[in-house]
Order: C-alpha cells, then sequence, then structure tokens
C-alpha cells in the first residue's frame, strides 16, 4: 500500500467534514465523498488545507516570515538535512535531547499513527518513522526550503511518511486517529492556540499523548515586552511577520484542560536521569535519585555574590535543600516551580481514556 492509502480511512474534508477518498483515475487526487473538492499531490505534498483559512492574514504574513529567513539558507547541502537535528546550532541541539527525551517517554512508536504539527523540514517526524511509527507531518508553508526540503529524507533514507500542507487550526482528520502528536516549537506561533488545542484533543485517540517541545513560556509576572525580549531571535522574527508568542505554563495547561485533556510538564533537570547509554523519565528521576543534584544546580548560585547567591549558600549549608527535593514535597510546588520560573519544559497532556 503507498503511504496515502494507509491514511485515507482517516482523512476528512477541511471544508465539510466529509470523507475523502481516492480518485478512481488518478493517483496524485484525492475528493471528498460530499462536496466533491479534490486534494492534488504535488511535489509529494498533498494539499489539505481548507478552502477559507481562519485568521488566513496573520498565517500568510507567517508564511512570508519564514520564506524570507530560510532564502538565506536555501543552498545548504542534503547532508545538513540528514543530520538535522544533530547539528552544531543551539535550537537543535536542545531539540535532540528534548526529543531523545520524548521518544523514551513516548515508547512504544512501532505502527503508533503519529502526526508532526508544523513540521517544516520533518527531521522529528523521520526520527518517529525511523522508530516504527506510521508518521505524517502537517506543515501551512510549502516552501521549497523548508517542508519541501523533507524529500531529501525520503529520498535518501529507507523511511515513509505523508505530507500534508494543512492548517493545525483545522486538521484534514477524522477523530481518534493519532496514538501520539508532536511538535517542536509551533503552539506559540498559531494564531488561534485555543484552536490548535482543541483540534489535537479531537484527533488523539482516547489515551494518546501530545508532545511539545521548545515552547515559548514566560513567568507570569512578566510584561508582554519582558517576554518578547527573552530570546534574542524574537524580535527580528515578528519584524519579518512572524507569528512569535509566548505564554505562562499556567495558560498552556488552562487550554489543554478546556479542551478535555490532562497536561503536564516534563523538566529536562529534574525529571530525566541519564544511566550509562540508557534515559531514564520521570517526575523527580533526577532530583530522587542523584544525590549530586542540589548540590551542582545550588552551586551555580553559590558562586553569586547576590542575595540568590546566599540563600544559596545557606540552603546548602544547612541541608535544607533535601527537604525540598523530598518526594513527599516536592509534587507539591513542582508546577508551580516550573510556571514561575524561566527553566525549560516539554508539555506532555494526555487525552484521558
Ligand atoms: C518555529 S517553526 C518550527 C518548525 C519545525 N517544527 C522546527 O522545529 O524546525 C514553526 C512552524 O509552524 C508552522 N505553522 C505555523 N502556523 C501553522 C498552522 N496554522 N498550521 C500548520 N503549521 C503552522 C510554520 O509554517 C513553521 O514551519
Ligand atoms: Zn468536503
Amino acid at each position: 500500500m503507498s503511504k496515502v492509502d494507509v491514511w485515507i480511512p482517516n482523512l476528512q474534508c477541511p471544508d465539510c467534514q466529509g470523507q475523502i477518498q481516492a480518485s478512481e483515475d488518478r493517483e496524485d487526487e484525492l475528493f471528498c465523498t460530499r462536496c466533491k473538492r479534490t486534494f492534488m499531490r504535488s511535489e509529494g505534498m498533498w494539499n489539505l488545507l481548507p478552502t477559507n483559512v481562519a485568521n488566513m492574514a496573520i498565517k500568510e504574513r507567517e508564511r512570508e516570515g519564514w520564506k524570507k529567513k530560510q532564502q538565506l539558507r536555501h543552498d545548504l547541502p542534503p547532508k545538513y538535512y540528514l543530520s538535522l537535528p544533530d547539528v552544531d546550532h543551539p535550537y537543535y541541539q536542545a531539540a535532540a535531547r528534548y526529543l531523545r527525551i520524548v521518544i523514551e517517554c513516548g515508547k512504544p512508536w512501532t505502527e503508533k499513527k503519529v502526526l508532526e504539527l508544523g513540521a517544516a523540514e520533518c527531521w522529528a517526524t523521520r526520527h518517529f518513522a525511523q522508530a516504527g511509527a506510521e508518521a505524517a507531518a502537517l506543515e501551512y508553508s510549502d516552501d521549497e526550503n523548508r517542508f519541501g526540503k523533507a524529500q531529501v529524507l525520503l529520498d535518501n533514507l529507507p523511511i515513509s511518511f505523508f505530507r500534508i500542507l494543512g492548517d493545525g487550526e483545522c486538521l484534514p482528520f477524522g477523530p481518534n486517529v493519532f496514538d501520539r502528536i508532536f511538535c517542536c516549537s509551533v503552539l506559540h506561533h498559531f494564531s488561534d492556540l485555543a484552536q490548535a488545542i482543541k483540534e489535537i484533543a479531537r484527533t488523539l485517540k482516547p489515551g494518546g499523548l501530545f508532545f511539545g517541545i521548545h515552547e515559548a513560556f514566560h513567568p507570569p509576572y512578566y510584561s508582554k515586552k519582558r517576554a518578547l525580549k527573552m530570546h534574542p531571535d524574537t524580535m527580528p522574527s515578528i519584524d519579518a511577520g512572524i507569528n512569535e508568542c509566548s505564554f505562562p505554563a499556567s495558560y498552556y495547561r488552562k487550554l489543554f484542560r478546556k479542551a478535555c485533556m490532562e497536561f503536564d510538564l516534563i523538566s529536562p533537570h529534574w525529571d530525566v536521569r541519564y544511566q550509562g547509554n540508557s534515559m531514564i523519565v520521570r517526575p523527580g528521576a533526577a532530583l530522587y535519585d542523584d544525590p549530586n543534584y542540589a548540590l551542582t544546580t545550588l552551586g551555580k548560585g553559590q558562586t553569586q555574590a547576590s542575595l540568590t547567591g546566599f540563600l544559596a549558600r545557606m540552603l546548602l549549608l544547612s541541608g535544607l535543600w533535601r527537604v525540598f527535593v523530598n518526594p513527599n514535597v516536592f509534587p507539591l510546588f513542582r508546577f508551580h516551580l516550573l510556571n514561575w520560573t524561566v527553566r525549560s519544559k516539554i508539555i506532555v497532556a494526555r487525552k484521558p481514556v
């Protein structure tokens, strides 16, 4: 069966929610059995965008913004796309680590239906496919230097995945399709985040998991201006038309809960422990099992000649930190520590069974 055949029973018309079927005489054409709209494939991408895209002006401005940014990188060799995310860049270095955590946490992947939202070059989709998943990648922009470059992966690796041009706020899939939905730095680009989360909740199977890495968070007491200054790339991206937003973790939690999903955060610092080559992902795994954890973390503050440094030294000397990292105490304030500080975090949300 070709990739599209596997997915046809799960597709849904983005205009009328009708069933989609393959055209009898054209292999690069699908049609809606209700409104009769046809959907074409071009350069390996199936166009399943809604006829009337909501908030189109914002999305088109963002699309143009990415295009302009990406034009500067149009001549990268295939080796670059094949190496992603293992390249020498802080964004990808962190993403590679987070992806490893997600792959560990979301196991098993074999034959699981996985969707990547805002997939761009599809570097993450590639890793889900390699882990044995039946993977699909959805992206709003058909940029030849981004979504188009996913072809390099399909041409050079023994994997396949389904590529869709679509809108994450109006997914062209029926309900309860995916075991896992993933995105990297995408939620905070949606023009209607609440609607995108509703779509995630609708298309996940009961018990299915959503993972979001590299999302933009800021503590609740930050002003919008301060939040947008947290990363030096944010303002230039906004000037280029890219829809950069940032939210407190509690806001993401509110929207996921509104969509009837259970919300949690993985802190790469607290919840991940390495044992030789293997990785353990469990709430507090690093804190409870690594006796040096608090020493190394507080040790950083200890060198500061500030109130934080003073408090860090006091905490270390008194041994009081042991009370805070006690498994009976730490879960009580863990979410708030993650919400009110700038610690990195991965969103993991589950659709209840
Ligand atoms: C910051 S980029 C991240 C790309 C990729 N995930 C990565 O980490 O390299 C955000 C991506 O989300 C896509 N995007 C934004 N709004 C979208 C929407 N409504 N539906 C689908 N994709 C969207 C953009 O086109 C862009 O490729
Ligand atoms: Zn239709």
